[in-house]
């Protein structure tokens, strides 16, 4: 059967909005950014999405659409003769299997805020709420309701169901999440919350320096959908027209566009409503959304509504993310396997329905898993293909990039190539490193 193709450069730009903008953007960002000492966190993070992400993205690209693969696939068909690099590309279907396990947990607490909010059930006991459906059977259930729709979308291939569903989801999430900033940041007391937002204050930074570059990187690779192979995969079905510098900076903004967009929510609402960041920290990484933010609402007129829009818009992003993780996987069984879509994804579904199960009954797995071990795979798989970028495609690298592209884009082609093959290996085999010594 030929390979399917997006029907247009709008639908591969906003189904890579889509997969970019997620739980990383609404619920990780937030949160490490409250961790990491506000304003400062959010300055180094923007200079890594420039300086590593976009670079990184691009490489992505460049592999997925010279190949037409998936993953393993494309590593493996544009270096002949060598099998090693087929399992570079293999490892990256397996973190996207990984990920995918407990990101559709926390999008199952996200389905479940989503249906308690019509009828407010969480109001003014939102700590005690998220305590009772955060982890065991109730949890795993709600995992399956998530996964399912994932797989629905995924199901309807590339055109008929990821580029459909993006296309619909992407302008709601950002007309919701611009209604709510609006409505947030004008509230008394939200001045606060934007003050610890956005006053640059180099503090942080001096305080823990490598910590902050740690956890910047880390969050700058997942909020990207970076290391795994999604963009590569999501670029195997893209034509020779599209410039992909061009395509790249506009996903890379969109992206963190919407994320600092979420800050304007989140924060103003912590400090106007809560009181500040105490609910944050003493939630954890659950704390910023779901314990802070959903307490919020009880106070606010109309909060259901509020809530039920807060949520939707959320569930909304998570979907566009989590059927970007579960493509790779499925394009790599229909690639290399000839599986149908179908059978790949029921198979890879019931997979995943399980691992994530686990993560949903074991709240120390899930933390492992959500954080440390997803920093160091997203890590290492992009320091390889970019060292594959950077060397292996060399100067075939630089003809895909060349290729659709004006000729702004093409002066920046030499400088990108030589920063693929030098400084940002070196500074994410550094940042691996840094992690794997912290683990010890
Ligand atoms: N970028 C997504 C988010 O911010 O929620 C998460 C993600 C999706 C990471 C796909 C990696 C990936 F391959």
């Amino acid at each position: 059967m030929a390979r399917e193709s997006w029907t247009s450069r709008l639908g591969f730009i906003l189904a890579a909005v889509g997969s970019a903008v997620g739980l990383g953007n609404v619920w990780r960002f937030p949160w490490m950014t409250a961790e990491y000492g506000g304003s400062a966190f959010l300055v180094v993070y923007l200079c890594i999405v420039l300086l590593v992400g976009v670079p990184g993205l691009l490489a992505e690209f460049v592999i997925g659409r010279r190949s037409k693969r998936n993953p393993a696939g494309a590593l493996a068909r544009l270096a002949p003769g060598t099998k090693s690099w087929g399992f570079v590309g293999l490892f990256g279907v397996v973190t996207a299997l990984v990920l995918l396990s407990f990101y559709s947990v926390v999008g199952g607490w996200i389905l479940r805020y989503f249906a308690a909010s019509f009828t407010g059930s969480y109001f003014g006991q939102s700590g005690a709420y998220f305590e009772t459906i955060s982890f065991g059977w109730e949890a795993a259930a709600f995992h399956v309701g998530f996964l399912a729709l994932t797989a629905a979308i995924v199901l309807g291939g590339v055109r008929g169901g990821i580029e459909t569903a993006t296309k619909a989801m992407m302008p709601l999430i950002v007309v919701l999440l611009a209604v709510l900033a609006g409505w947030a940041v004008t509230q008394p007391g939200a001045g606060e919350g934007l003050s610890f937002y956005l006053d640059f204050d180099p503090a942080p930074i001096e305080e823990n320096p490598i910590g902050m570059l740690r956890a910047a990187a880390g969050q700058a690779l997942f909020t990207l959908s970076l290391g795994v192979g999604t963009m590569i995969t999501y670029a195997s079905y893209l034509g020779e027209d599209n410039s992909l510098a061009f395509d790249g900076s506009v996903i890379a903004v969109l992206n963190t566009g919407i994320g600092v967009l979420a800050g304007f929510v989140v924060f103003p609402l912590l400090f106007a409503l809560q009181g500040g960041l105490t609910e944050v920290t003493a939630g954890g990484e659950a704390g910023a959304i779901f314990i802070g933010v959903a307490g919020a609402f009880q106070q606010v007129p109309f909060g259901r509504a509020v809530a039920v829009g807060f949520f939707g818009a959320i569930l909304f992003a998570a979907l566009s993310s989590s059927i970007s993780m579960l493509e790779i996987p499925v394009a790599y069984l229909v690639d290399e396997h000839d599986v149908s879509r179908r059978n790949a994804t029921a198979g890879l579904g019931a997979l995943v329905l399980v691992t994530g199960a686990v993560c949903a009954l074991d709240p120390g797995l899930f933390d492992f898993v959500a954080g440390t071990l997803v920093d160091l795979m997203l890590t290492a798989g992009l320091a390889g293909f970019l060292v594959f970028t950077g060397w292996i495609l060399g100067t075939d690298a630089l003809a895909e990039f060349d290729s659709g592209a004006g000729g702004v884009a093409r002066s920046l082609g030499t400088p990108w190539l030589w920063s693929v093959r030098t400084v940002l290996p070196f500074f994410l085999l550094a940042t691996l490193a840094l992690n794997l010594y912290s683990l010890l």
